[in-house]
């Protein structure tokens, strides 16, 4: 009973003491709506359910996002998320950059994007295979044919 009691009590001084140990975000770049990725509705739908949280301003933050270890988690994610990719700034890259990102979006559906962690706590986020098949067709049609 008493190593029981051990256990817990330093878990909890543990998971108290990490709540000082932060990830910061930065603020997310200022964006005119102007700028915001240009999509048919059915891809932006699916990109705003799906890809938002981390490619874009517009995060929906969990409550847990304030919460150590999994904030560390969030946090990173939607920090590394827009620093590659944000869709909120979308008409700021050159053309070069855009066919690239055209390219590895069309790939990250299959199996990459949304993260596998993120889905398993965001189910609304999987995309159907007709959301996958549409978002590729979009993708790929911004990409001149022999560089597909
Ligand atoms: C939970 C956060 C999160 C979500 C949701 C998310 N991404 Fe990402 N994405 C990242 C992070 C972090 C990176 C940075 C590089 C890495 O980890 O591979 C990234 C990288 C990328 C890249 C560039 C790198 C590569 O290897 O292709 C593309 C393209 C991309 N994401 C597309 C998408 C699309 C499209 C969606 C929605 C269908 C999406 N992402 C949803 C976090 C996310």
């Amino acid at each position: 009973m008493k190593t029981l009691k051990y256990f817990f009590g330093w878990l909890i001084a543990g998971l108290a003491l990490i709540q000082f140990v932060r990830i910061d975000v930065p603020p997310a770049p200022k964006a005119s709506p102007g700028e915001e990725i240009d999509a048919p509705a059915p891809v932006k739908t699916a990109l705003k359910r799906s890809c938002y949280d981390c490619h874009s301003n517009h995060t929906r933050w969990p409550w847990y996002s304030d919460i150590a270890p999994i904030s560390w988690e969030v946090r990173s994610h939607v920090r590394d998320g827009r620093n590659w990719l944000n869709f909120s700034i979308w008409k700021r890259y050159d053309e070069k950059k855009k066919v690239k990102f055209y390219k590895q979006i069309a790939d990250s559906v299959d199996w990459k994007m949304p993260p596998a962690d993120y889905l398993w706590i965001h189910k609304d986020a999987r995309l159907s295979p007709e959301e996958k098949r549409r978002i590729k067709e979009w993708a790929l049609s911004h990409v001149p044919e022999d560089e597909r």
